[in-house]
């Protein structure tokens, strides 16, 4: 009989992954790759003694509270945790860990496209060549808003911040960020810190938010917010939808406040929100900032070194 640990992979990771979770762990994998059900969740706990779950994965406090005493630990392939009730899991005494570092250049590559796309009509541009309908040229065509010398306010200066204003820097943006605590000089490197949000959208000719979705971050970006950033501001989020009022989204590009939107998240996933499809200026993906081959096989062998730890007997390295 294996005396290698159980582990249920919920979705379908990687290749490279699904191999090294396979040579050291007795594994299930979900090769449906449907998210996993609440229901399924609790069966499994009673059957594994580890889960590699994604963002899709809902661990709430009701599904915590059923979890049946095998499970160890729920090691995810994600950096995001929104989905886990971690104060509900912790009563439990299940171990939960999470992916950081390895997907913050992909995710700010990600931001850096939308919000070149978004200032430079990518929509629309794509859709005239596509549909054939490109049949004139004028000085006065689909002109955009320069990122080039802008100022870019990010809010969350945490990896993925951070590795969006490196690549900002390559476009000579003038950068300011809002984020918990000021960072040394060094790591800021000329960033401009402001301790309050409405002192950095004032700034923000571009804005990409980079903070986790918690009660305190839901509906970051309200009316509010929107009316403080200067008119004609392009508005990017990679990190969870929960953190713009969507509606509120679309007032303020109704208006003219907010020229364009580069959105990857979205209040609804799958899904995103169906009103944002009569607009050209939303430049929209489906939730891949991370989705490199690169950085998927670095999530999951991150979330395999937790698990490797764990049953060691170790502390992982991403322990929450
Ligand atoms: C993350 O890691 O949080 C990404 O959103 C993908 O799940």
């Amino acid at each position: 009989m294996s005396t290698k640990p159980r582990l249920w992979i919920t979705r379908r990771l990687s290749d490279a992954t699904l191999a090294r979770a396979s040579r050291d762990y007795e594994v299930d994998i979900n090769y449906d790759d449907q998210p996993g059900t609440a229901a399924q969740i609790i069966a499994a706990s009673a059957e594994f003694d580890a889960i590699i779950p994604c963002h899709s994965e809902h661990f709430s406090a009701e599904v915590a509270g059923q979890l049946a005493p095998r499970l160890k630990i729920v090691a995810n392939h994600s950096v995001g945790v929104d989905h886990c009730d971690l104060p509900a899991l912790k009563a439990r005494g299940i171990a939960v860990t999470n992916t950081p570092d390895v997907l913050s250049d992909a995710t700010a590559e990600i931001a850096m496209l939308l919000m070149l796309g978004a200032a430079r009509h990518a929509v629309a541009g794509d859709r005239i060549v596509r549909s054939g309908a490109w049949d004139n040229w004028s000085p006065s065509f689909m002109v955009g808003k320069q990122v080039t010398g802008a100022r870019l306010g990010i809010i969350g200066m945490g990896r993925v911040g951070l590795a969006l204003a490196t690549k900002a820097r390559g476009f000579g943006m003038e950068l300011h960020y809002h984020n918990r605590t000021k960072l040394s000089d060094e790591k800021a490197q000329g960033a401009i810190h402001h301790d309050q949000v409405e002192s950095l959208l004032a700034q923000a000719d571009f804005l990409s938010l980079h903070c986790p979705a918690t009660a305190e971050t839901t509906n970051l970006m309200n009316a509010d917010r929107f009316a403080l950033l200067p008119p004609g501001a392009v508005v990017v989020n990679t990190a969870r939808g929960a953190l713009i009022d969507e509606d509120a989204l679309l007032d303020a590009l109704a208006s003219g406040q907010v020229a364009a939107a580069g959105l990857d998240c979205f209040q609804t996933e799958p899904g995103g929100n169906p009103a944002f499809s009569d607009h050209d200026n939303i430049f929209m993906l489906p939730h891949i900032g991370s989705a490199t081959k690169q950085t998927r096989d670095a999530m999951g062998f991150r979330a395999l070194d937790n698990l490797d730890a764990f049953f060691k007997g170790e502390t992982p390295q991403d322990l929450l």
